[in-house]
């Protein structure tokens, strides 16, 4: 109890109270982890009120939010999953949020204005997508210098870099089979990777198939790329599994910023139906968020945005029973700052 008085009396500007903690700790949980969930708490609600503090004396955000990312970071690491879910909503609550929010991509991923956590324009916010840029522009002062500090985080750096890495396959997909060729991009969202492919400006492929369960976003792709090779088309991980779509083969298969939602069952369920599209010397691609993202905390709380971290163990994991090793070469590696964990797999 001392543990939580302290914590009401000096954390008064967050939503943090006894009552709503008591309220919230009553149920099935056992009394370790009620112990464990009052000391994270506490722990919190002296980062959390620090960071609000130093935003109302005006400290430039540089200064907070990489801290308060940070701390957040290690709050999650060192909770157990069931406390520290316990603890998503009351960091979601307190004050400090206010300034917060006036980011542009952590308002954005909070609200979900597609309905949806990481919608394509929420990339196109960290892709530092021209077609954001008034978006970004619009923001307050404040929040263009938080954003200066969310976008420019080493998962947001992965997130570009990945953006690279699938134009650069299309590419090598199109050196490998000498043109005329097919590529299924799943979950495609605006497939930004297409505007800095040059094997597209270069008429050198045959068939792009872009599928997106979002009508949003594949209005999008046929306003900026459709009536070329590129096909947009309404379609979902269920309708491929379900094999709902007629789509042929193709030499390149790959889904970016999809497995990282999907739970293992689904996530090989869809590898063994995507494999199925392959030729042979076709390759898929999968890219997901790392298990060494140190945002995990700050966009599982502000950014309300959960992803299934990845290492390459559990990339392997996934390939291993997925397919039959003898009939594709594998391979799992790290992007550059090893936040996002890739794996290939080519028919052989
Ligand atoms: C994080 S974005 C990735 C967009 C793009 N691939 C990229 O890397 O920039 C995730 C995309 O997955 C799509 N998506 C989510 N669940 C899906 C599903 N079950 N079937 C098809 N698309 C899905 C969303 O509509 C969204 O466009």
């Amino acid at each position: 109890m001392t543990a939580v008085k302290t914590l009401t009396n000096m954390d008064e500007h967050s939503l943090i109270t006894n009552e709503l903690f008591n309220r919230h700790i009553d149920g099935d949980s056992g009394l370790a982890e009620d112990a464990e969930l009052r000391e994270a708490a506490g722990r919190l609600a002296i980062i959390l009120d620090l960071a609000r503090q130093n935003f109302e004396k005006e400290a430039p955000a540089a200064r907070i939010v990489p801290k308060l990312v940070d701390d957040l970071h290690r709050v999650r690491g060192s909770s157990s999953t069931a406390v520290w879910q316990k603890l998503v909503p009351f960091v979601q609550n307190h004050a400090v949020g206010k300034f917060l929010f006036e980011d542009p991509l952590t308002h954005w991923s909070f609200n979900k204005p597609r309905g949806y956590s990481g919608d394509a324009s929420l990339l196109d916010i960290y892709y530092k997508h021209s077609s954001m840029s008034g978006h970004v522009g619009e923001a307050s002062a404040l929040g263009k210098q938080i954003y200066d500090c969310t976008v420019n985080d080493p998962a947001c750096a992965a997130g570009r870099e990945r953006c690279e890495i699938l134009a650069r396959t299309v590419d090598e997909a199109v050196e490998r089979t000498g043109g005329a060729t097919e590529i299924l991009a799943v979950a495609a969202g605006h497939l930004r990777e297409a505007e800095i492919c040059k094997s597209l400006r270069a008429n050198q492929i045959k068939r792009w198939v872009a599928l997106d369960q979002d009508p949003v976003s594949v209005g999008v792709m046929t306003r900026d790329i459709g009536g070329s090779v590129v096909d947009p088309m309404i379609g979902s991980v269920l309708g491929l599994l379900k094999r709902s779509y007629d789509l042929g083969t193709f030499d390149l298969v790959y889904a970016s910023g999809l497995y990282d939602y999907l739970q293992q069952k689904i996530a090989v369920k869809l590898l063994q139906r995507l494999a199925e599209f392959l030729r042979p010397g076709g390759q898929f691609l999968f890219a997901n968020f790392s298990d060494e993202v140190t945002s995990d905390g700050y966009m599982e709380t502000f950014m309300d945005w959960q992803l299934i971290l990845r290492s390459a163990d559990d990339m392997w994991e996934i390939i291993n029973m997925s397919v039959d090793r003898n009939q594709f070469d594998c391979d799992v590696w790290y992007g550059a700052n090893r936040n996002i964990v890739y794996g290939s797999l080519r028919r052989k």
